[in-house]
């Protein structure tokens, strides 16, 4: 047990998916995969760990934002020894060319600050994805034939945003779209040398101001839950 997760040691798997909402993981759980059980309750942030295709895959809550995501994926890390932590997650759109349902694979992370901030203080540390991850979830998305891009996105500290100026300089820059957790996720399996992608799915979008009607979300959702286990697997 940590502060924040109540699983036993061994409960939590070496792949771990994590969706900011704990209630997205209890859905995923249940439809993907085998034998699922529940090995966190602990603040509701809902974790479970089953089989999928013969794989042990732990699928844990995150939380809104870096500071929650930090908390839970340090956990992981550090006291459970996760290795693969892929998060599965909703996005705003940012280009024209990015469609609400298209799927988005995050090369890398442009922030304001991470969790991490106070290690690199005045050094812009560039948080990546794991090539072997982002490459084994390219080859999935193209073969499911979903509407996908990889590239750069942008993790936001704020949902309800007072600087647009900020969203118009990453449009401008190309990014793809706007989350608020992989920045983190990525620095620290940087630091401790594990992998790490987010697999996000486009749910609203800042240019068009189209949002997926709430009908059309579990689908979606499916399909970025095979993409990450594929990935994790290949
Ligand atoms: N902004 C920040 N995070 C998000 C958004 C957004 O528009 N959509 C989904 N996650």
């Amino acid at each position: 047990m940590t502060i924040h997760i109540g699983a036993n040691p061994g409960d939590i798997a070496e792949t771990v998916l994590m969706p900011g909402d704990p209630r997205r993981a209890k859905w995923a759980a249940e439809t993907f995969l085998e034998d699922a059980t529940c090995v966190n309750e602990v603040r509701g942030m809902l974790g479970f760990t089953g089989t999928w295709k013969g794989h042990r895959v732990t699928i844990q809550g995150s939380g809104m934002g870096m500071p929650s995501l930090s908390i839970y994926a340090n956990e992981l890390i550090r006291d459970y020894g996760a290795q693969t932590l892929i998060r599965i997650g909703s996005c705003g759109g940012m280009q024209e060319a990015v469609k609400v349902r298209d799927v988005i694979l995050a090369m890398t992370c442009s922030t304001l600050s991470t969790p991490s901030r106070g290690i690199f203080r005045e050094l812009n540390f560039a948080p990546c994805a794991d090539w072997g991850l982002l490459q084994a979830a390219q080859q999935s998305a193209q073969r499911r034939g979903v509407g996908l891009h990889v590239g750069g996105i942008y993790s936001s500290d704020v949902f309800y945003d007072e600087r647009p100026d900020l969203n118009e300089q990453m449009i401008r820059h190309g990014i793809l779209g706007v989350e608020m957790e992989a920045a983190e996720l990525y620095t620290l399996a940087a630091r401790h040398g594990r992998r790490a992608l987010a697999v996000l799915t486009v749910s609203d979008h800042l240019i068009t101001g189209e949002a997926l009607p709430s009908e059309d979300r579990e689908r979606s959702f499916g399909d970025m839950v095979e993409i990450a286990l594929e990935a994790a697997f290949a």
